[in-house]
């Protein structure tokens, strides 16, 4: 059950170019939060901006005498809210609700099987605490930014996963396009095997154009949505998307996703 609490800051900082890390100690949420779940943080007292902003979890620790006590998100500046968020002060108490959502579950079929993350910008953040309840797999990951600027979690990736793929769309670091075409390189040239299952997130373009490209082949994918969101926990119906559910085809991306399996989804011109 999400509920609203106080966490307090224990680091802030800016890991790159515009990107920030939050640590945060909030005990009823890091005990309950799971990978694919996120929060709404109240980024300013002030009348504007008035909303809350939703975070996905990065990762949770365990550091001697705070077990499950710490949790951590990366955000990235955009604007105001977000600007006003990288002055936050150790030790500074903030509004949370969480966690929310519906995150990742697990492969239905046992390993041994490979699973391949996708992960474009800050989408990447999303998937990396599957690495927690996958960890009997061989995992492969595709991380895609516009620049190298937008590479993230490079190196919690490195000790995680069999192998990394990088594009960027400048080529600045990697290869050079989007993370759909090295993906589609990749697998057309046979160099992933036996994969049983993908995890993705990124904007609503690039997951429609995964879905197209997935279309014909046989591997179950869930993805996680990012979405704008005005309440967070279901109620004012901002953030629908259209899925293939028959008596329910709205659905809310806060309550009933953010993670939704993607051949569930309904693209208007697919
Ligand atoms: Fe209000 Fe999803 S943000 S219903």
């Amino acid at each position: 059950m999400p509920i609203q609490t106080e966490g307090i800051v224990l680091k802030n900082e800016n890991i790159k170019s515009n990107y920030y890390i939050l640590e945060i100690e909030c005990p009823p949420i890091a005990r309950e939060i799971r990978p694919g779940q996120f929060i709404m943080l109240k980024v300013s007292d002030d009348r504007y901006p008035l909303l809350r902003r939703p975070f996905s979890l990065y990762r949770r620790f365990s550091i001697p005498g705070k077990r499950d006590r710490i949790f951590s998100i990366i955000y990235k500046v955009v604007g105001k809210g977000t600007k006003e968020m990288t002055e936050f002060q150790k030790g500074q108490k903030i509004d949370i609700i969480g966690p929310l959502g519906n995150g990742f579950t697990p492969p239905p079929l046992p390993p041994p099987g490979n699973i391949i993350l996708v992960g474009g910008g800050v989408g990447i953040v999303t998937l990396y605490p599957l690495t927690e309840i996958l960890k009997d797999y061989s995992i492969y990951v595709f991380i895609g930014g516009k620049t190298e600027d937008d590479i993230l979690c490079l190196d919690d990736f490195k000790k995680k996963s069999s192998k990394i793929y990088i594009s960027t769309e400048d080529g600045s670091l990697g290869f050079k396009g989007t993370v759909l075409k090295l993906f589609s390189n990749i697998i057309e040239a046979k160099k992933i095997k036996n994969c049983l299952y993908i995890y993705t997130c990124g904007p609503s373009n690039m997951l429609k154009e995964f879905s197209k490209r997935l279309k014909n082949e046989d591997i179950p994918c869930q993805a996680s949505f990012e979405s704008r969101m005005a309440c967070g926990f279901g109620a004012c119906w901002g953030c629908v998307i259209k899925t293939k559910n028959s008596l329910s085809p709205y659905q809310r991306v806060c309550k009933d996703g953010p993670v939704f399996n993607l051949n569930y989804i309904l693209w208007d011109d697919l």
